[in-house]
C-alpha cells in the first residue's frame, strides 16, 4: 500500500507536536512548512533522528516553500500569530486570516484533492476563510476544536469520577471560545450518563473549566498556549480520515441549515472517513441548549463578517 503523505503547515508548538504524532503513529510520510528559514528542516531532520530509536519508518521533510507538499492527502494548517501586547483581537483576526488565506492558495496549488484540517485560531473564522480560500467541496475543509474542547472536559470528568479517561466521553458543541457549549446530557461514563453520577454543582464547575480550558493553560504557560492535547487532537482527526474510520468527533463544519445555522463554520458532531466529513450528525437539543448554540454561532458570525470574505 502507497504510504500516505501529510503536510503540516506551521512548524511552531502545535505544528510539530502534530508531526510527532504523525510519525509515532506511523500514519504516513510528513512534510512540515514554516517561514522561518531552517526551523521546519531542523525539526523534521531531528525527528527523522528519533525514528530508529522509536521503530517509526515515516519519512519527515522539512521546507520554508510548497513543491515538496504536493500532492498531500491530507493538510493541516497551524500557522499564525499569537496576540502580543498592545494588538486587538481583530488585529489577530486580520494577520491569521490572511496568513490561512496565503498558505491555502498554495496547498490547493501543489495538492487540489487533499483534506485541509485547520487548527489557526480564531478557528471557527479560519476554517471559513481556508474553505473560502481553497474554492474545496465543504466535506474536505474542517477545523480541529471540539475534539480538543471535549478532551478536555473526559479528563476533568474522569478526573471528578475515579475512573479511566478511557470511559468517559464528553460533547461539546458551538464555536471554540467562551461561548462553547459543552453538554453533560449527552455525555457519558461506561455508558452512563454523567448527569445521573455527579451533582449538577460538580458538572458546573466541569462545564466552565472546559469552556476556559484553553486560557487556564495559557495563564500557566504565560508565552504561549497548549499544543500536545491540540496537536493530538488534529492526529485524530487526520487518522480517521486516512483510515477511513467513520468516526464520530466534533468538528467546525459549514453549516446549511442544520441545528438552524446556515452558510457558517461552527462545531458539530460530524461522521469523518475517507471522504472527510461525511455526515453531519443532528441531535435534538433543549431550548436552552439550542439558545445556547446560536449564540456561539452569533460570536462567530461576527468575527466572520468582520473580514468580509
Ligand atoms: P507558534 O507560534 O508556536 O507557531 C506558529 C508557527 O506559524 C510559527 O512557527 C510561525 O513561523 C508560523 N507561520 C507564521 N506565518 C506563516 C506562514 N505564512 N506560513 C507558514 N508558517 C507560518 O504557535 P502554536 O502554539 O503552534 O499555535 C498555532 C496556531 O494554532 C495559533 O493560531 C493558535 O492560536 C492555534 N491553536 C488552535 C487550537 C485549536 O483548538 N483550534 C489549539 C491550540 C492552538
Ligand atoms: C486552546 O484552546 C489556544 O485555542 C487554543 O488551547
Amino acid at each position: 500500500m502507497a504510504r500516505k503523505k501529510i503536510t503540516v503547515v506551521g512548524a511552531g508548538n502545535v505544528g510539530a507536536t502534530t508531526a510527532h504524532w504523525l510519525v509515532s503513529k506511523e500514519l504516513g510520510d510528513v512534510v512540515l512548512v514554516d517561514i522561518i528559514e531552517g526551523m521546519p528542516q531542523g525539526k523534521a531532520l531531528d525527528l527523522a533522528q528519533a525514528g530508529p530509536v522509536e521503530g517509526y519508518d515515516s519519512r519527515l521533510i522539512g521546507t520554508n516553500g510548497y513543491k515538496e507538499t504536493a500532492n498531500s492527502d491530507v493538510v493541516v494548517i497551524t500557522s499564525g500569530i499569537a496576540r502580543k501586547p498592545g494588538m486587538s483581537r481583530d488585529d489577530l483576526l486580520n494577520t491569521n486570516a490572511n496568513i490561512v488565506a496565503s498558505v491555502t492558495e498554495e496547498i490547493v496549488k501543489y495538492s487540489p484533492n487533499c483534506i485541509i484540517i485547520v487548527v489557526s485560531n480564531p478557528l471557527d473564522a479560519m476554517t471559513q476563510v481556508a474553505w473560502k480560500k481553497s474554492g474545496f467541496p465543504k466535506n474536505r475543509v474542517l477545523g480541529m476544536a471540539g475534539v480538543l474542547d471535549s478532551a478536555r472536559m473526559r479528563c476533568f470528568l474522569a478526573e471528578a469520577l475515579n475512573v479511566s479517561v478511557e470511559n468517559v466521553t464528553a460533547f461539546v458543541l458551538g464555536g471554540h471560545g467562551d461561548t462553547m457549549v459543552p453538554l453533560p446530557r449527552y455525555s457519558t461514563c461506561a455508558g452512563i450518563p454523567v448527569t445521573e453520577l455527579l451533582p449538577k454543582e460538580t458538572l458546573d464547575q466541569i462545564v466552565t473549566r472546559t469552556a476556559n480550558g484553553g486560557a487556564e493553560i495559557v495563564s500557566l504557560l504565560k508565552t504561549g498556549s497548549a499544543y500536545y492535547a491540540p496537536s493530538s487532537s488534529a492526529v485524530e482527526m487526520v487518522e480517521a480520515i486516512l483510515k477511513d474510520k467513520k468516526k464520530i468527533l466534533p468538528c467546525a463544519v459549514l453549516l446549511e441549515g442544520e441545528y438552524g445555522i446556515n452558510g457558517l463554520f461552527v462545531g458539530v458532531p460530524v461522521k469523518i472517513g475517507s471522504g472527510g466529513v461525511e455526515e453531519i450528525i443532528q441531535i435534538n437539543l433543549t431550548a436552552d441548549e439550542r439558545a445556547a448554540l446560536q449564540k456561539s454561532a452569533g460570536s462567530v458570525q461576527e468575527l466572520v463578517e468582520k473580514l468580509n470574505l
